[in-house]
């Protein structure tokens, strides 16, 4: 290989490389030169035969690196190009209008829990969130209902069968007294509320198989029923309004003693009478007492020291109130159409 081949042989790598404009040909140039059988590798393997195999070398490799170079070059060259030529097809078109984004909502009564968890907590109490699956005892027995009892046809429960034939599914959160009564070990003062949710045989647009209530339980020494009215008369203002006022009418429940039942002033009317209220100004919205000494005394706790008072009331009430509901069963009826009317952007 002397001289002229290497200029000419440079001179014909050069032309050829002009001649690429895509990595596949490029390829096959390669293959051309440095294949197994390329022009390169065959003068590769003439160097045995040659005379001066020092010289040979010498301009082979001149060959080779002017090939390496140039390719190097047009292999950078075409990568650019071909990363170009994606970008460019695959720009953003920001100017395009948006797919709608839909962003769901707290339930109507989600919200209404946290609100009265809220107001609670900070009251001091805790909350506690017990089983819906309960027992007879922890439903009746233990609130001073034993079996039999005819206070218990107030509610109509729903009983499970067969190898569950003890268990129900709790019809009041009053549970929720029995059980942190139970759980507190040092059985010293409790302030909590239970809010959850719980089953009646029931239908009618104010009244769903499943509701939601919030049972409130104060124990300690020396509470007494003004206690009860204070805390009421606070939690009724917060909610709905510093102007309602609270009216205690004699009730009974047998795990309170006396008993109470709670109305509010009508949020419609203001009190003047109106068809909701049925023209009396109030409405009832709760059940309340002193909690009787049998319910301390199974719960633990000596009726002779310590006191407490209970509520419980129906969370979807206040919810139908505020937010001018007037079928209970479409707030568990999961339409859509329903609950994106409480969309709100504060969520
Ligand atoms: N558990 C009662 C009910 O569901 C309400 C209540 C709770 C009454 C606590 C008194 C004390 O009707």
């Amino acid at each position: 290989m002397d001289e002229k081949v290497v200029l000419s042989l440079c001179e014909e790598i050069k032309t050829k490389f002009e001649g690429v404009d895509t990595l596949n040909k490029l390829n096959d140039l390669k293959q051309e030169y440095m294949g197994k059988k390329g022009i390169i590798t065959e003068y590769q393997n003439g160097i045995k035969d040659a005379e001066d195999k020092k010289t040979y070398g010498m301009n082979l490799n001149k060959v080779r690196n002017t090939f390496d170079e140039l390719y190097s070059a047009k292999l950078e060259e075409l990568e650019t190009l071909e990363l170009n030529k994606k970008l460019e097809s695959e720009k953003i078109d920001i100017t395009l209008p948006s797919k709608k984004v839909r962003v769901g909502s707290k339930h109507p009564m989600t919200r209404i829990q946290e609100e009265f968890e809220d107001l609670f907590v900070s009251m001091g109490y805790d909350v506690y969130d017990g089983p819906e699956i309960e027992t007879d005892e922890n439903c009746f027995q233990k609130l001073n209902l034993p079996l039999g009892h005819p206070a218990r046809d107030a509610q109509d429960t729903f009983y499970l069968e067969n190898e569950y034939e003890n268990y129900l599914l709790r019809s009041q959160t009053s549970t929720g007294q029995v059980r942190v009564m139970e759980a507190n070990e040092d059985k010293g003062p409790i302030r909590v509320v239970c809010p959850g949710k719980v089953y009646r045989r029931d239908d009618d647009a104010t009244h769903s198989h499943q509701f939601m209530q919030i049972e409130g339980l104060v124990i300690d020494e020396n509470v007494s029923m003004a206690d009860l009215k204070g805390t009421l008369e606070m939690f009724s203002k917060k909610i709905l309004g510093e102007k309602t006022n609270v009216r205690f009418r004699p009730s009974y429940f047998p795990f309170t003693e006396p008993s109470v039942e709670v109305d509010v002033t009508c949020f419609k009317c203001g009190g003047k009478g109106c068809p909701l209220c049925k023209q009396t100004g109030w409405i009832e919205v709760l059940g309340a007492g002193m909690v009787h000494p049998n319910v301390l005394r199974m719960g633990g706790y000596d009726p002779e020291k310590y006191q407490g008072f209970a509520f419980g009331t129906g969370m979807d009430r206040f919810a139908m109130f505020k937010f001018g509901i007037t079928d209970i069963r479409t707030i568990y009826g999961n339409d859509e159409r329903f609950l994106s009317q409480f969309e709100r952007k504060d969520d």
